[in-house]
Protein backbone atom coordinates (compact mmCIF):
# COMPACT_ATOMS: atom_id res chain seq x y z
CA UNK A 1 0.00 0.00 0.00
CA UNK A 2 1.27 3.23 -0.93
CA UNK A 3 1.25 6.49 1.68
CA UNK A 4 -1.64 7.44 3.24
CA UNK A 5 -1.49 10.68 2.17
CA UNK A 6 0.29 9.84 -1.57
CA UNK A 7 -2.76 11.25 -3.90
CA UNK A 8 -1.39 14.75 -4.41
CA UNK A 9 2.11 13.46 -4.98
CA UNK A 10 3.55 12.31 -8.43
CA UNK A 11 7.33 11.66 -7.20
CA UNK A 12 8.08 8.79 -4.45
CA UNK A 13 9.88 10.59 -1.50
CA UNK A 14 13.15 10.92 -1.00
CA UNK A 15 14.98 7.86 1.07
CA UNK A 16 16.51 10.77 3.64
CA UNK A 17 13.51 12.86 3.93
CA UNK A 18 11.56 10.18 4.84
CA UNK A 19 13.77 9.01 7.51
CA UNK A 20 14.47 12.97 8.77
CA UNK A 21 10.90 13.51 9.11
CA UNK A 22 10.03 10.21 10.44
CA UNK A 23 9.08 10.19 13.70
CA UNK A 24 7.92 6.60 14.27
CA UNK A 25 11.48 5.29 15.85
CA UNK A 26 10.28 7.47 19.32
CA UNK A 27 6.58 8.22 19.16
CA UNK A 28 5.74 4.40 18.93
CA UNK A 29 5.65 4.65 23.08
CA UNK A 30 2.11 6.11 22.56
CA UNK A 31 1.42 3.47 20.29
CA UNK A 32 -1.18 2.14 23.79
CA UNK A 33 -2.93 5.73 24.05
CA UNK A 34 -3.42 6.03 20.08
CA UNK A 35 -5.59 3.48 20.03
CA UNK A 36 -6.90 4.03 23.35
CA UNK A 37 -8.22 7.76 21.48
CA UNK A 38 -9.65 5.84 18.13
CA UNK A 39 -11.42 3.28 19.95
CA UNK A 40 -13.43 6.48 21.88
CA UNK A 41 -13.32 8.62 18.29
CA UNK A 42 -14.90 5.73 16.42
CA UNK A 43 -17.59 5.37 19.02
CA UNK A 44 -18.61 8.48 18.66
CA UNK A 45 -18.44 8.43 15.23
CA UNK A 46 -21.37 5.40 15.39
CA UNK A 47 -23.17 7.00 18.01
CA UNK A 48 -23.33 10.44 15.96
CA UNK A 49 -24.93 8.25 12.91
CA UNK A 50 -21.76 9.56 10.78
CA UNK A 51 -20.13 5.96 10.67
CA UNK A 52 -22.60 2.64 10.56
CA UNK A 53 -22.66 0.52 13.31
CA UNK A 54 -21.38 -3.03 11.64
CA UNK A 55 -18.36 -0.58 10.43
CA UNK A 56 -18.14 1.06 14.07
CA UNK A 57 -17.60 -2.70 15.19
CA UNK A 58 -15.45 -4.12 12.50
CA UNK A 59 -12.89 -0.79 13.13
CA UNK A 60 -12.77 -1.50 16.64
CA UNK A 61 -11.89 -5.46 16.94
CA UNK A 62 -9.57 -3.85 14.02
CA UNK A 63 -7.99 -1.90 16.48
CA UNK A 64 -8.11 -4.48 19.36
CA UNK A 65 -6.01 -6.84 16.97
CA UNK A 66 -3.47 -4.31 16.24
CA UNK A 67 -3.27 -3.79 19.66
CA UNK A 68 -2.45 -7.49 20.20
CA UNK A 69 0.09 -7.49 17.36
CA UNK A 70 2.11 -4.54 18.87
CA UNK A 71 1.77 -5.81 22.52
CA UNK A 72 3.40 -9.31 21.27
CA UNK A 73 5.90 -7.33 19.05
CA UNK A 74 4.74 -8.91 15.99
CA UNK A 75 3.62 -5.77 14.06
CA UNK A 76 6.53 -4.27 12.38
CA UNK A 77 6.59 -0.50 12.26
CA UNK A 78 7.66 1.23 9.09
CA UNK A 79 9.82 4.54 8.52
CA UNK A 80 7.59 4.82 5.32
CA UNK A 81 4.63 5.18 7.35
CA UNK A 82 6.18 7.93 9.62
CA UNK A 83 4.44 8.06 12.65
CA UNK A 84 2.27 6.10 14.96
CA UNK A 85 -0.93 7.32 13.79
CA UNK A 86 -0.09 6.35 9.71
CA UNK A 87 1.25 2.74 11.08
CA UNK A 88 -1.44 2.25 13.43
CA UNK A 89 -4.11 3.40 10.58
CA UNK A 90 -2.52 1.39 8.01
CA UNK A 91 -2.22 -1.36 9.96
CA UNK A 92 -5.72 -1.58 10.85
CA UNK A 93 -6.90 -1.17 6.70
CA UNK A 94 -4.62 -4.16 6.26
CA UNK A 95 -6.22 -6.27 9.17
CA UNK A 96 -9.66 -5.29 8.20
CA UNK A 97 -9.84 -3.59 4.49
CA UNK A 98 -10.90 -0.21 3.44
CA UNK A 99 -13.61 0.25 5.93
CA UNK A 100 -10.26 0.93 8.15
CA UNK A 101 -10.08 4.02 5.92
CA UNK A 102 -13.16 5.28 7.58
CA UNK A 103 -11.49 5.56 11.30
CA UNK A 104 -10.00 9.25 10.37
CA UNK A 105 -13.26 10.75 9.29
CA UNK A 106 -13.41 14.30 11.67
CA UNK A 107 -10.08 14.20 12.33
CA UNK A 108 -6.41 14.95 11.92
CA UNK A 109 -3.44 14.00 13.20
CA UNK A 110 -3.17 17.15 14.75
CA UNK A 111 -5.73 16.64 17.37
CA UNK A 112 -4.87 12.84 17.67
CA UNK A 113 -1.33 13.19 18.68
CA UNK A 114 -2.20 16.14 20.84
CA UNK A 115 -4.50 13.74 22.25
CA UNK A 116 -2.64 10.89 22.87
CA UNK A 117 0.06 12.78 24.57
CA UNK A 118 -2.40 14.24 26.75
CA UNK A 119 -3.54 10.88 27.46
CA UNK A 120 -0.14 9.69 28.40
CA UNK A 121 1.08 12.29 30.48
CA UNK A 122 -1.92 12.17 32.45
CA UNK A 123 -0.91 8.52 33.43
CA UNK A 124 2.56 9.71 34.03
CA UNK A 125 1.86 12.64 36.29
CA UNK A 126 -0.10 10.59 38.33
CA UNK A 127 2.18 7.35 39.03
CA UNK A 128 4.86 10.18 39.76
CA UNK A 129 2.83 11.59 42.35
CA UNK A 130 2.53 7.94 43.75
CA UNK A 131 6.42 7.87 43.44
CA UNK A 132 6.79 11.11 45.42
CA UNK A 133 4.73 9.90 48.25
CA UNK A 134 6.57 6.66 48.41
CA UNK A 135 9.71 9.09 49.17
CA UNK A 136 8.15 10.73 51.56
CA UNK A 137 6.82 7.57 53.40
CA UNK A 138 10.78 7.05 53.39
CA UNK A 139 11.71 10.37 54.82
CA UNK A 140 9.05 9.83 57.43
CA UNK A 141 10.18 6.42 58.84
CA UNK A 142 13.90 7.53 58.73
CA UNK A 143 12.59 11.17 60.22
CA UNK A 144 10.68 8.98 63.15
CA UNK A 145 14.07 7.05 63.71
CA UNK A 146 15.76 9.75 64.15
CA UNK A 147 13.46 12.01 66.54
CA UNK A 148 16.24 12.36 69.31
CA UNK A 149 19.57 12.59 66.67
CA UNK A 150 21.02 15.47 66.78
CA UNK A 151 23.60 16.96 64.39
CA UNK A 152 25.04 20.50 63.44
CA UNK A 153 22.68 22.63 61.15
CA UNK A 154 24.59 24.20 58.57
CA UNK A 155 24.55 27.62 56.79
CA UNK A 156 27.20 28.70 54.20
CA UNK A 157 28.70 24.93 54.92
CA UNK A 158 29.79 26.68 57.97
CA UNK A 159 28.40 24.54 61.64
CA UNK A 160 25.18 27.29 62.48
CA UNK A 161 23.04 25.67 65.45
CA UNK A 162 21.99 21.76 66.47
CA UNK A 163 18.85 20.60 64.99
CA UNK A 164 17.35 17.44 64.57
CA UNK A 165 18.14 14.95 61.75
CA UNK A 166 14.63 14.11 61.51
CA UNK A 167 13.88 17.79 60.81
CA UNK A 168 16.06 18.23 58.62
CA UNK A 169 15.00 14.87 56.94
CA UNK A 170 11.38 16.61 56.97
CA UNK A 171 12.71 19.55 55.50
CA UNK A 172 13.21 17.76 52.44
CA UNK A 173 9.36 16.17 52.79
CA UNK A 174 7.65 19.52 52.46
CA UNK A 175 9.77 20.26 49.22
CA UNK A 176 8.30 16.76 47.64
CA UNK A 177 5.00 17.96 48.74
CA UNK A 178 5.36 21.17 46.84
CA UNK A 179 5.89 18.80 43.69
CA UNK A 180 3.00 16.63 44.40
CA UNK A 181 1.03 19.68 44.64
CA UNK A 182 1.98 20.88 41.77
CA UNK A 183 1.73 18.05 39.59
CA UNK A 184 -1.61 17.72 40.69
CA UNK A 185 -2.86 21.14 39.88
CA UNK A 186 -0.80 20.20 37.10
CA UNK A 187 -3.62 17.40 36.09
CA UNK A 188 -6.17 20.11 35.79
CA UNK A 189 -4.58 21.42 32.35
CA UNK A 190 -3.66 17.91 31.10
CA UNK A 191 -7.04 16.39 31.74
CA UNK A 192 -8.42 18.30 28.68
CA UNK A 193 -9.00 16.56 25.19
CA UNK A 194 -7.76 18.40 21.81
CA UNK A 195 -10.01 15.92 19.92
CA UNK A 196 -11.87 17.18 17.68
CA UNK A 197 -10.22 20.33 16.51
CA UNK A 198 -9.15 18.77 13.29
CA UNK A 199 -6.22 19.89 11.85
CA UNK A 200 -6.92 23.60 13.16
CA UNK A 201 -10.64 24.84 12.65
CA UNK A 202 -13.06 21.91 13.41
CA UNK A 203 -14.49 19.58 11.18
CA UNK A 204 -17.57 19.62 9.13
CA UNK A 205 -18.62 16.43 10.59
CA UNK A 206 -21.51 16.69 13.30
CA UNK A 207 -19.09 14.92 15.92
CA UNK A 208 -19.55 15.12 19.96
CA UNK A 209 -15.94 15.82 21.62
CA UNK A 210 -17.79 15.65 24.46
CA UNK A 211 -19.28 12.48 24.66
CA UNK A 212 -15.22 11.35 23.61
CA UNK A 213 -14.33 13.50 26.46
CA UNK A 214 -16.23 11.26 28.74
CA UNK A 215 -15.19 7.94 27.33
CA UNK A 216 -11.60 8.76 27.94
CA UNK A 217 -12.16 10.36 31.13
CA UNK A 218 -11.06 13.60 30.13
CA UNK A 219 -12.84 16.59 32.90
CA UNK A 220 -13.32 19.04 29.62
CA UNK A 221 -12.80 19.94 26.00
CA UNK A 222 -10.41 22.64 24.50
CA UNK A 223 -12.30 25.54 24.12
CA UNK A 224 -10.20 26.33 20.82
CA UNK A 225 -9.64 25.00 17.67
CA UNK A 226 -6.74 26.42 16.63
CA UNK A 227 -5.51 26.16 21.17
CA UNK A 228 -6.15 22.53 20.84
CA UNK A 229 -3.71 21.58 18.63
CA UNK A 230 -1.03 23.64 19.15
CA UNK A 231 -1.37 24.20 22.92
CA UNK A 232 2.59 22.37 24.85
CA UNK A 233 2.08 24.30 27.57
CA UNK A 234 1.23 20.99 29.51
CA UNK A 235 4.03 19.00 28.31
CA UNK A 236 6.38 22.31 29.36
CA UNK A 237 4.23 22.11 32.56
CA UNK A 238 5.50 18.88 33.43
CA UNK A 239 8.95 19.07 32.29
CA UNK A 240 9.31 22.48 34.24
CA UNK A 241 7.94 20.51 37.20
CA UNK A 242 10.36 17.22 36.80
CA UNK A 243 12.93 20.38 36.65
CA UNK A 244 12.05 21.45 40.20
CA UNK A 245 11.78 17.65 41.37
CA UNK A 246 15.16 16.52 39.79
CA UNK A 247 16.68 19.48 41.48
CA UNK A 248 15.28 19.02 45.02
CA UNK A 249 16.47 15.43 44.45
CA UNK A 250 20.25 17.00 43.91
CA UNK A 251 20.21 18.72 46.59
CA UNK A 252 19.92 15.57 48.73
CA UNK A 253 21.93 13.64 46.67
CA UNK A 254 24.74 16.42 47.54
CA UNK A 255 24.04 16.53 51.05
CA UNK A 256 23.89 12.65 51.10
CA UNK A 257 27.32 12.53 48.82
CA UNK A 258 28.73 14.50 51.54
CA UNK A 259 27.60 12.99 54.64
CA UNK A 260 28.54 9.30 53.67
CA UNK A 261 32.28 11.21 52.92
CA UNK A 262 34.96 9.77 55.35
CA UNK A 263 34.86 13.98 56.45
CA UNK A 264 31.63 14.11 57.55
CA UNK A 265 31.05 10.32 58.07
CA UNK A 266 27.21 10.95 59.54
CA UNK A 267 25.89 8.43 57.28
CA UNK A 268 26.57 4.86 55.17
CA UNK A 269 24.91 4.05 52.24
CA UNK A 270 23.75 0.98 52.09
CA UNK A 271 26.12 -1.42 49.68
CA UNK A 272 23.06 -2.19 47.54
CA UNK A 273 23.03 1.44 46.54
CA UNK A 274 26.58 1.56 45.85
CA UNK A 275 29.48 0.85 43.60
CA UNK A 276 33.58 0.34 43.67
CA UNK A 277 36.14 1.47 42.15
CA UNK A 278 37.63 -0.81 39.45
CA UNK A 279 41.72 0.03 40.79
CA UNK A 280 40.98 1.63 44.77
CA UNK A 281 39.79 -1.64 46.26
CA UNK A 282 38.57 0.19 49.31
CA UNK A 283 36.10 2.69 47.59
CA UNK A 284 32.47 2.52 48.16
CA UNK A 285 30.99 5.43 45.54
CA UNK A 286 27.75 6.82 46.46
CA UNK A 287 27.39 6.92 42.65
CA UNK A 288 23.45 6.44 42.53
CA UNK A 289 23.42 10.15 44.12
CA UNK A 290 26.25 11.30 42.28
CA UNK A 291 23.90 10.32 38.74
CA UNK A 292 20.57 11.71 40.09
CA UNK A 293 22.85 15.08 40.52
CA UNK A 294 23.92 14.92 37.14
CA UNK A 295 21.06 13.37 35.44
CA UNK A 296 19.60 17.13 36.71
CA UNK A 297 21.36 18.59 33.90
CA UNK A 298 19.02 16.55 31.30
CA UNK A 299 15.84 17.01 32.67
CA UNK A 300 16.86 21.24 32.62
CA UNK A 301 17.76 20.65 29.00
CA UNK A 302 14.89 19.33 27.92
CA UNK A 303 12.71 22.12 29.23
CA UNK A 304 14.70 24.82 27.72
CA UNK A 305 14.94 22.52 24.29
CA UNK A 306 11.15 22.52 24.07
CA UNK A 307 10.76 26.03 24.98
CA UNK A 308 12.80 27.05 22.60
CA UNK A 309 10.91 25.17 19.98
CA UNK A 310 7.82 26.53 20.77
CA UNK A 311 9.00 29.81 21.03
CA UNK A 312 7.62 32.33 18.24
CA UNK A 313 5.88 29.74 16.53
CA UNK A 314 3.10 30.70 14.72
CA UNK A 315 -0.43 28.92 14.77
CA UNK A 316 -1.86 25.95 14.13
CA UNK A 317 0.48 22.79 14.03
CA UNK A 318 3.66 23.07 12.86
CA UNK A 319 6.44 20.26 12.20
CA UNK A 320 9.02 21.65 14.60
CA UNK A 321 6.41 20.51 17.61
CA UNK A 322 7.32 16.88 16.75
CA UNK A 323 10.64 18.02 18.62
CA UNK A 324 7.80 17.60 21.94
CA UNK A 325 8.30 13.96 22.43
CA UNK A 326 11.93 12.83 22.86
CA UNK A 327 12.31 15.11 25.44
CA UNK A 328 9.48 14.12 27.42
CA UNK A 329 10.05 10.81 26.91
CA UNK A 330 13.55 11.23 27.98
CA UNK A 331 12.20 12.97 31.10
CA UNK A 332 9.71 10.73 32.11
CA UNK A 333 12.42 7.64 31.97
CA UNK A 334 15.56 9.94 33.54
CA UNK A 335 12.65 10.60 36.29
CA UNK A 336 11.05 7.37 37.32
CA UNK A 337 14.49 5.98 37.13
CA UNK A 338 15.56 8.64 39.73
CA UNK A 339 12.43 8.04 42.00
CA UNK A 340 12.49 4.56 41.96
CA UNK A 341 15.83 4.08 43.45
CA UNK A 342 15.80 7.11 45.74
CA UNK A 343 12.78 6.11 48.51
CA UNK A 344 14.82 2.53 48.84
CA UNK A 345 18.21 4.34 49.18
CA UNK A 346 16.48 6.93 52.02
CA UNK A 347 15.12 3.97 53.71
CA UNK A 348 18.31 1.56 54.06
CA UNK A 349 20.55 5.05 54.72
CA UNK A 350 22.42 3.72 58.19
CA UNK A 351 22.58 7.26 60.24
CA UNK A 352 25.48 7.53 62.38
CA UNK A 353 24.01 9.10 65.43
CA UNK A 354 27.39 9.34 67.73
CA UNK A 355 29.52 11.11 64.87
CA UNK A 356 26.68 13.33 64.21
CA UNK A 357 26.84 14.53 68.12
CA UNK A 358 30.50 14.44 68.06
CA UNK A 359 30.15 17.00 65.51
CA UNK A 360 27.65 19.18 67.85
CA UNK A 361 29.47 18.91 70.86
CA UNK A 362 33.02 20.04 68.88
CA UNK A 363 31.43 23.33 67.67
CA UNK A 364 29.81 26.06 68.46
CA UNK A 365 26.17 26.00 67.22
CA UNK A 366 25.18 26.75 70.51
CA UNK A 367 26.73 30.10 70.72
CA UNK A 368 23.24 31.62 69.33
CA UNK A 369 21.48 30.34 73.49
CA UNK A 370 24.15 31.82 75.27
CA UNK A 371 23.92 35.19 73.33
CA UNK A 372 19.84 34.91 74.13
CA UNK A 373 20.85 33.71 77.86
CA UNK A 374 22.08 37.21 78.14
CA UNK A 375 18.98 38.89 76.05
CA UNK A 376 16.87 36.72 78.77
CA UNK A 377 18.29 38.44 81.52
CA UNK A 378 17.82 41.84 79.95
CA UNK A 379 20.76 42.77 78.28
CA UNK A 380 20.11 44.07 74.61
CA UNK A 381 20.62 41.45 71.99
CA UNK A 382 23.23 43.48 69.72
CA UNK A 383 25.80 43.73 73.23
CA UNK A 384 25.40 40.29 73.65
CA UNK A 385 26.19 38.84 70.58
CA UNK A 386 29.19 41.04 70.82
CA UNK A 387 29.85 39.23 74.40
CA UNK A 388 29.46 36.03 73.01
CA UNK A 389 31.56 36.52 69.67
CA UNK A 390 34.69 37.80 72.20
CA UNK A 391 34.36 34.61 73.92
CA UNK A 392 34.04 32.15 71.04
CA UNK A 393 37.40 34.06 69.64
CA UNK A 394 38.77 33.22 73.12
CA UNK A 395 37.61 29.72 73.35
CA UNK A 396 39.57 29.51 69.67
CA UNK A 397 42.17 31.08 71.20
CA UNK A 398 42.54 28.57 74.00
CA UNK A 399 41.57 25.25 72.33
CA UNK A 400 38.30 24.84 74.18
CA UNK A 401 34.82 24.75 73.08
CA UNK A 402 31.87 26.85 74.98
CA UNK A 403 31.07 23.98 77.64
CA UNK A 404 34.88 23.39 78.72
CA UNK A 405 34.77 27.16 80.17
CA UNK A 406 34.31 27.56 84.17
CA UNK A 407 32.07 29.56 85.47
CA UNK A 408 34.99 32.19 86.40
CA UNK A 409 36.11 32.04 82.59
CA UNK A 410 32.06 32.92 81.89
CA UNK A 411 32.07 35.04 84.50
CA UNK A 412 35.16 37.39 82.81
CA UNK A 413 33.09 38.01 79.68
CA UNK A 414 29.49 39.24 81.39
CA UNK A 415 28.47 39.47 85.41
CA UNK A 416 25.46 37.84 83.84
CA UNK A 417 26.32 34.33 83.49
CA UNK A 418 25.73 31.59 86.79
CA UNK A 419 25.75 28.03 87.20
CA UNK A 420 22.29 27.37 84.02
CA UNK A 421 24.48 28.31 81.95
CA UNK A 422 25.30 24.59 81.59
CA UNK A 423 22.41 23.08 81.28
CA UNK A 424 21.25 26.19 78.19
CA UNK A 425 24.21 24.97 76.86
CA UNK A 426 23.12 21.31 76.35
CA UNK A 427 22.71 20.31 72.81
CA UNK A 428 19.12 19.19 73.64
CA UNK A 429 18.25 21.84 75.66
CA UNK A 430 19.48 24.27 72.27
CA UNK A 431 17.32 21.69 70.05
CA UNK A 432 14.19 21.96 72.17
CA UNK A 433 14.65 25.53 72.79
CA UNK A 434 13.40 26.13 69.31
CA UNK A 435 10.21 25.10 70.50
CA UNK A 436 8.02 27.43 67.66
CA UNK A 437 5.97 26.53 65.27
CA UNK A 438 7.76 24.32 62.29
CA UNK A 439 10.70 24.66 64.52
CA UNK A 440 13.59 22.04 65.63
CA UNK A 441 12.37 21.20 68.87
CA UNK A 442 11.40 17.97 69.44
CA UNK A 443 7.34 18.00 70.16
CA UNK A 444 7.10 20.51 66.90
CA UNK A 445 8.69 17.78 64.85
CA UNK A 446 6.86 15.15 66.38
CA UNK A 447 3.82 17.03 65.43
CA UNK A 448 4.69 17.87 61.94
CA UNK A 449 6.12 14.22 61.11
CA UNK A 450 2.23 13.96 62.57
CA UNK A 451 0.84 16.41 60.16
CA UNK A 452 2.94 14.91 56.96
CA UNK A 453 1.60 11.50 57.71
CA UNK A 454 -1.74 12.71 57.15
CA UNK A 455 -0.57 14.41 53.80
CA UNK A 456 0.55 11.32 52.48
CA UNK A 457 -2.46 9.77 53.59
CA UNK A 458 -4.30 12.48 51.33
CA UNK A 459 -1.85 12.05 48.39
CA UNK A 460 -2.01 8.39 48.39
CA UNK A 461 -6.28 8.28 47.72
CA UNK A 462 -5.54 10.91 44.93
CA UNK A 463 -3.49 8.52 43.45
CA UNK A 464 -5.87 5.98 43.33
CA UNK A 465 -8.59 7.81 42.54
CA UNK A 466 -6.61 8.96 39.52
CA UNK A 467 -5.21 6.05 38.09
CA UNK A 468 -6.73 4.46 35.32
CA UNK A 469 -5.83 0.90 34.44
N1 LIG B 1 4.20 12.90 13.97
C1 LIG B 1 3.53 14.17 14.09
C2 LIG B 1 3.96 14.83 15.40
O1 LIG B 1 4.43 14.12 16.22
C3 LIG B 1 2.06 13.98 14.10
C4 LIG B 1 1.28 15.14 13.60
C5 LIG B 1 1.61 15.36 12.18
N2 LIG B 1 0.74 16.21 11.52
C6 LIG B 1 1.02 16.70 10.30
N3 LIG B 1 0.16 17.39 9.73
N4 LIG B 1 2.18 16.45 9.74
O2 LIG B 1 3.85 16.01 15.58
Amino acid sequence: MSKLWGGRFTKKTDQLVEEYTASITFDKELAEEDIQGSLAHVTMLGQCGIVPAEDVETIKSGLNKVLERIRSGSLEFSVEDEDIHMNIEKALIEEIGPVGGKLHTGRSRNDQVATDMHLYLRQRVVEFVGMLQKLQESLIGQAKANLDTILPGYTHLQRAQPILFAHHLMAYFEMFQRDIERLQDSYKRINVLPLGAGALAGTTFPIDRHLVAQQLGFDRVYENSLDAVSDRDFILEFLSNASMIMMHLSRLCEEMVLWSSTEFSFVELDDAFCTGSSIMPQKKNPDVAELVRGKTGRVYGNLVGLLTVLKALPLAYNKDMQEDKEGMFDTVKTLQGALQLFAPMVATMQVNRDRMRQAVNQDFSNATDIADYLVNKNLPFRQAHEIIGKTVLYCIQNKKYLLDLSLEEFKSFSELFDEDIYDVLQPEQVVNARNVYGGTAAPQVSAAIERAGEKCLQTASWVEQHLKE
